[in-house]
């Protein structure tokens, strides 16, 4: 099998591409990149002998095809995407560019070329977000599309497309809907690595709001497998919902951390909320449960443990990150919220 993976310097797309390394030592890898400041070339280090790495834009026509002529791949697994709520609040362009132009750019090449299966990472941010006050509210497969970011609203509009592409072509198409991941190789700029990355270097750690916003996490390498899954059992022209039942508030899981670290809870910090802050995330994954079997098997909290030691073995790979652009990023995006 020859399988193009987008994205795959990123946090969910590398440590996807770890998995398959391991599982198929007989597939050939492509990772097409165009690493971005949250691509790292170094998450891909320990495999990179055995993958074919590319830096390019999946917006780029050109480039798309000429890797299409080249390799004709049987399998394109999407995960290239700007991915973060609060810079899409500051600089949306970006997000349609990459988010939606970039996935029309690589539908128009599985046409042209043909390919057996496109799957397309997407979130559960599209079906917007659930009152706190009804717990036993959850999104599905057929919960409307309802976006309240520009960040899920061009993820959004990478699905209905890739739906179009389905049913007007004919392409054999998947689409993924996962909640929150946590794991190696998280960027620092998301909730978790930056509170653990501020609490190991003794900063306050940012809160927006209440700290009451729930969010659904799960370990990444589940959601690497339920993909994996997709690819390989699943239903071309299905949604499938990714998530574990493990819903936390902000500041719980901010808690969990600084108690892991054994560090005081006076660095935690509310700030300014984000604008347009989604209340609760919950997932029901009984779908991919009952057609693919799939079901989470790491525990937040053994999750959680493994992430934390994480970065404390890792720390060079973030240390890297937090001493540059990353910076200015930081006193840009905090540094109006309080004095941080
Ligand atoms: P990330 O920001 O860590 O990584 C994105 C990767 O895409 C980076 O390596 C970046 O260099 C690359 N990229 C960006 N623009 C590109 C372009 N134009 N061409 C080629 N490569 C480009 O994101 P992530 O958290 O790993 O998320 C991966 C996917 O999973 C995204 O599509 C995201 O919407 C989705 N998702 C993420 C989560 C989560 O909790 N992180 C949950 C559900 C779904
Ligand atoms: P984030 O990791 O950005 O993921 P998403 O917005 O896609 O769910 O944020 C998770 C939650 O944590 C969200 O409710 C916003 C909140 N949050 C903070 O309170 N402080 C922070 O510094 C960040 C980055 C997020």
């Amino acid at each position: 099998m020859k399988i193009v993976i987008t994205g795959g310097a990123g946090f969910i797309g590398g440590n996807f591409v770890h998995y398959m390394v391991k599982k198929y030592p007989n597939d050939r890898l492509i990772v097409l990149d165009k690493l971005t400041y949250a691509g790292n070339i170094e998450t891909l280090q320990p495999v990179m002998d055995k993958i074919k790495f590319i830096k390019g834009d999946i917006a780029d026509r050109k480039a798309v095809y000429k890797l299409f002529e080249e390799e004709k791949p049987d399998m394109i697994v999407n995960f290239a995407a700007e991915s973060h709520v609060d810079r899409s609040i500051e600089n949306p362009e970006v997000f349609l560019l990459t988010n939606i132009m970039g996935t029309q750019v690589l539908m128009d090449a599985c046409r042209k070329y043909g390919i057996q299966r496109y799957h397309q990472v997407s979130t559960d941010e599209v079906y917007g977000d659930l009152p706190l006050d009804q717990p036993d509210l959850f999104f599905t497969e057929e919960t409307p599309i309802h976006t309240s970011s520009p960040y899920s609203a061009s993820k959004a509009s990478a699905d209905l497309l890739v739906q179009a592409y389905g049913r007007t072509y004919g392409l054999p198409v998947t689409i993924s809907r996962c909640s929150n991941n946590y794991g190696p190789y998280h960027f620092p700029e998301k909730l978790i690595p930056l509170m653990i990355v501020n609490a190991l270097n003794d900063k306050p750690l940012p809160v927006y709001g209440n700290g009451l916003n729930v969010r659904d996490w799960l370990y990444v390498e589940d959601h690497c497998k339920a993909i994996d899954l997709i690819l390989h059992q699943g239903k071309a022209g299905e949604v499938y919902n990714i998530g574990g039942h493990n819903e936390k508030s902000n500041i719980e899981i901010v808690k969990i951390i600084l108690k892991l670290l054994d560090k005081p809870e006076s660095l935690i910090t509310y700030v300014a909320d984000r604008k347009g802050h989604d209340m609760r995330y919950a997932i029901d994954p009984t779908k991919i449960h009952r057609t693919l079997g799939w079901l989470p098997e790491t525990k937040f909290e053994d999750g959680i443990v493994k992430t934390v030691q994480w970065y404390l073995d890792n720390r060079s790979w973030w240390e890297k990150i937090i001493s540059g652009e990353y910076v200015q990023y930081y006193e840009k995006m905090y540094g109006d919220r309080c004095d941080l």
